[in-house]
């Protein structure tokens, strides 16, 4: 189990029910089919800060629309992070989550680079707890399905100026989720995206920042019409940084494991994760530049022989064709990624032993 070290007194949690909540009937035909991203609880989490008074007033309200003044800083300068995290039903009815101390240290360096507070991780823990407290039936138990716990923080002072805001807000909302791929695990067609970057040496490409995601979306639609369901992004040398919210992993004919690494690529939880796993099983693990030649080269020659992408939402999925203007490589098949995702999964899922104390349980 993961265990928090606390040196923080827990937050009291002002706890207001929503009174029209769904009931059990609509809940359970919802969690039959959730799709990814698009319902939600009945409940949300927040929390406020400001320069003056620190973190204050934690609350557990009905889930519902935010108001914002038309001038908070966030609808103008961006100031905003998140991050993604899961709960998974095991097979006893408990609710557990995955390394969520990682997520909130992640959330911290985010705040770092945004200029936004650093949420304490006992407070982080807590939040997702206090949400799972009134709306923990909403954590399906379909195979593959969870809920995924999205917290969020930015800047809500209503002021012009162009300076780190000194009030924020922070929430968590839930969304019950199963395949973030509608074909479920299917190898996936990749554009390679040789117009737009989506980070920059000194940029925000390691935060999990909105605009990071923004700037990706034209690009994602330039994929979707060239058939593609993802895009993957260069950095300035010609380097593999990542998907759009994906990180990508490269498996070699010796075994070894390559994955991009640099300071603008968003360091994924499930990315460690399973090359943790794969080093327990004696693979090599390489955390390096890959350039795109090194990708297509090594294909081409047979010394790549598997690529996948991986995250929170959509675990782990086969690279099966790389796109770009000009090309189309055909991408070898094999089998390790979905047996690490099958390793990952039956973690998670308390289906296999958690050797590396990576459950926290939520429920309880
Ligand atoms: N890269 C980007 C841009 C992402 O949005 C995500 C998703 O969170 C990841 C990588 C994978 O990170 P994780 O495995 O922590 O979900
Ligand atoms: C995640 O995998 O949790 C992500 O945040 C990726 C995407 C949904 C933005």
């Amino acid at each position: 189990m993961t265990s928090i070290e606390t040196e923080l007194a827990p937050l009291e949690f002002s706890v207001t029910k929503n009174l029209a909540a769904r009931s059990a009937a609509q809940r359970d035909e919802i969690l039959q089919n959730p799709g990814f991203g698009s319902t939600f609880t009945d409940h949300m989490v927040d929390i406020c800060w400001s320069a003056r008074g620190g973190w204050h007033r934690p609350r557990v309200q009905p889930y519902g629309p935010i108001a914002l003044d038309p001038a908070a800083a966030v609808l103008h300068y961006g100031q905003e992070i998140f991050e993604g995290i899961k709960a998974y039903r095991h097979a006893d009815g408990s609710i557990h989550t995955f390394r969520p101390d990682q997520n909130a240290a992640r959330l911290q360096r985010s705040a770092r680079r945004m200029a936004l507070p650093e949420l304490p991780a006992e407070y982080f823990i807590q939040s997702l707890r206090e949400l799972i407290a009134v709306d923990g039936a909403w954590t399906p138990s379909g195979e593959d399905q969870s809920l995924y716990l999205r917290p969020f923080m930015f800047a809500k002072e209503a002021f012009l100026g162009v300076r780190p805001a000194q009030k924020v807000a922070y929430y968590v909302i839930a969304s019950p989720a199963g395949s973030y791929f509608s074909g479920g695990v299917k190898p996936v067609r990749i554009w390679l995206s040789e117009t737009y970057a989506r980070a920059g040496r000194g940029g925000t490409g390691a935060a999990k920042t909105g605009g990071n995601y923004a700037s990706s979306l034209l690009p994602q639609a330039e994929a979707a019409e060239k058939g593609c369901d993802q895009v993957v992004f260069l950095d300035q040398d010609g380097n593999v940084e990542e998907l759009g919210g994906m990180n990508v992993v490269f498996v070699y004919k010796d075994g070894r494991i390559v994955t991009p690494q640099s300071d603008s690529i968003l360091e994924g939880i499930t990315r460690n994760s399973l090359l943790q796993l794969a080093e327990d099983r004696g693979h090599t693990v390489e955390r390096r530049a890959v350039s795109l030649n090194e990708w297509r080269d090594g294909v081409a020659s047979g010394d790549i022989v598997e690529v996948f992408a991986c995250g929170t939402a959509a675990v782990v999925t086969p690279i099966g064709t790389l796109v770009a203007e000009g090309f189309e490589d055909e991408q070898p098949r094999g089998d390790l990624a979905l047996s690490l995702r099958e390793e990952l999964t039956d973690i998670q899922y308390g289906r296999r032993e958690d050797k590396h104390g990576w459950l926290y349980r939520l429920d309880a």
